[in-house]
């Protein structure tokens, strides 16, 4: 259950683009966890989260999702789980646990858990159906599935404002350089079924693009820190992502944010 060093420094999980060593990148990643976690919270409780409760957190980040869980839902155990704890470790302690780990190492077996929880991790992982397999195996019988991942529901069409363009060369971008998928997400609650689950259930989150939101400050701080490698897709010009910018800094996109579709299910 390694973890590959040289990965972990440049080539894991967004480090060509994001640099996770320069400073801006934890407030990057909480930013997003600011826009989902209230939605998060509330289907990781409908899920069984509290006193009691052993939960894994998949790819915890910063960890707001994994405190949350030691913390104030009162779990009897969390062990928080990334390939890059940099942001984790300042928190473990009393009920949280965190482990530095490739989750796609065949190796990888952290146990059984009643609530294992994964968001925005498998839309980066090459092959999401397998890892989603992988993932009902550590559930302990009777034990919930929750996970999130992106969904975008508007920029692949027209019309072709900034907005769009800048959006679907983001997500290209994010294609070419971590292999980045969203296009399968929307299949969730049938992956779910297929893998055995009962009880599945799915829900969209589309947080509003208004001036000054945590989503449009993500969004707006992700085209920033990775405006070479969203240039270089060929699908924005500088002009259009200035443009771009502008709209989602004065609240004037005038669209949908992509957003997160969370999906859960139950083992027999
Ligand atoms: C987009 S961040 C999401 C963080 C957090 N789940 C959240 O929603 O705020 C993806 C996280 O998954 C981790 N990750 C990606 N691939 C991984 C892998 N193969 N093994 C372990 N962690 C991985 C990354 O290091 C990163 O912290």
């Amino acid at each position: 259950m390694g973890v590959d060093p040289a990965r972990t420094e440049r080539g894991g999980y967004g480090e060509a683009l994001f640099e996770p060593w320069q400073p801006g990148e934890g407030e990057r990643i909480d930013l997003g966890a600011l826009a989902y976690d209230g939605t998060t919270r509330r289907r990781l409780l409908a899920a069984g989260a509290g006193p009691g409760v052993r939960c894994l957190e998949i790819g915890a980040g910063t960890g707001t999702v994994a405190r949350w869980l030691a913390e104030e839902a009162g779990a009897a155990e969390v062990l928080a789980v990334d390939r890059d704890v940099r942001f984790l470790e300042p928190h473990a302690g009393g009920a949280l646990r965190t482990l530095a780990a490739d989750i796609t190492a065949p190796d990888f077996d952290p146990g059984r858990f009643d609530l294992v929880h994964a968001r925005f991790v498998l839309m980066h992982v090459p092959d999401h159906r397998r890892l989603a397999a992988r993932l009902c195996g550590f559930l302990a019988p009777g034990g919930r599935l929750v996970l999130g991942d992106a969904v975008d529901l508007t920029s692949a069409g027209p019309p072709d404002t900034p907005y769009r363009l800048a959006m679907r060369a983001m997500w290209r971008a994010l294609r070419e350089t971590i292999g980045t998928d969203v296009t399968w997400t929307p299949q969730y609650p049938r992956l779910l079924a297929e893998l055995g689950l009962t009880d599945v259930g799915a829900e969209i989150t589309v947080p509003p693009l208004t001036r000054g939101s945590p989503i449009a400050e993500f969004w707006l701080d992700t085209w920033r820190r990775s405006r070479p490698a969203v240039l270089a897709t060929g699908l924005v010009t500088p002009d259009q992502l200035i443009r771009a910018e502008r709209a989602l800094a004065e609240g004037t996109a005038a669209d949908l944010s992509p957003g997160l579709i969370t999906a859960w299910g139950r083992r027999g």
